[in-house]
């Protein structure tokens, strides 16, 4: 009967806690997106919006500068190689681990797709030295974020995924 008893409860306890932690899980994370049109103006419109929402982890200005131009990058290259600068839609998706203080962006378009993602990437590699591209795009969101990952099918479109954790930067680094 005692044991029982002594079961029961703990097989209660195990579901509150379980619960507990399914809560716990469910309040880490923060996610917003966004979709628009491939227009010049909404090239600002994603890297300031991505902003204001990053400013819930407290981000240094540095950090917030990294992630404008990496999604700023990442948002004109679908504009103007996925879509070759005609109507499209632009799907931004942003994740907020507040745990870990880990910020991640995925930028998505249904454009024309890359041939070779692995040349593309290479440093000034460009398909458009008309337009005056510089070929460092891709080489810029690599450096300025801790992880890039590009998924892309030639005629379906391309997706471009980033991660950045934050309060990584030293002080000393900081007041320079
Ligand atoms: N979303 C995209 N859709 C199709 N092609 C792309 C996309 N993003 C990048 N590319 C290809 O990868 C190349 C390299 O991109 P990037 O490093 O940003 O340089 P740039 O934009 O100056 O050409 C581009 O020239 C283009 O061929
Ligand atoms: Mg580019």
């Amino acid at each position: 009967m005692e044991v029982g008893f002594g079961r029961g409860v703990g097989r209660k306890g195990n579901g509150m806690m379980r619960e507990r932690m399914k809560t716990e899980e469910k309040m880490r994370w923060n996610t917003m997106t966004l979709e628009f049109e491939s227009r010049p103006c909404n090239e600002s419109f994603a890297r300031v919006s991505a902003a204001a929402f990053l400013a819930q982890l407290n981000p240094t200005v540095e950090e917030v500068a990294d992630v404008k131009t990496a999604i700023s990058e990442a948002v004109t290259n679908a504009m103007i190689h996925g879509y070759r600068q005609e109507k499209g839609k632009i799907q931004m998706k942003c994740v907020l681990d507040l745990e870990e203080k880990v910020f991640q962006v995925t930028v998505k378009d249904t454009g024309v797709g890359i041939e070779n993602v692995e040349k593309a990437m290479e440093p000034m590699f460009t398909t458009c030295p008309e337009l005056e591209r510089s070929g460092m795009g891709f080489s810029f969101m690599e450096a300025f974020m801790d992880d890039l990952e590009v998924e892309s099918v030639l005629g379906q479109g391309t997706t471009v995924h980033m991660k950045k954790k934050l309060g990584t930067t030293s002080w000393i680094e900081q007041e320079e």
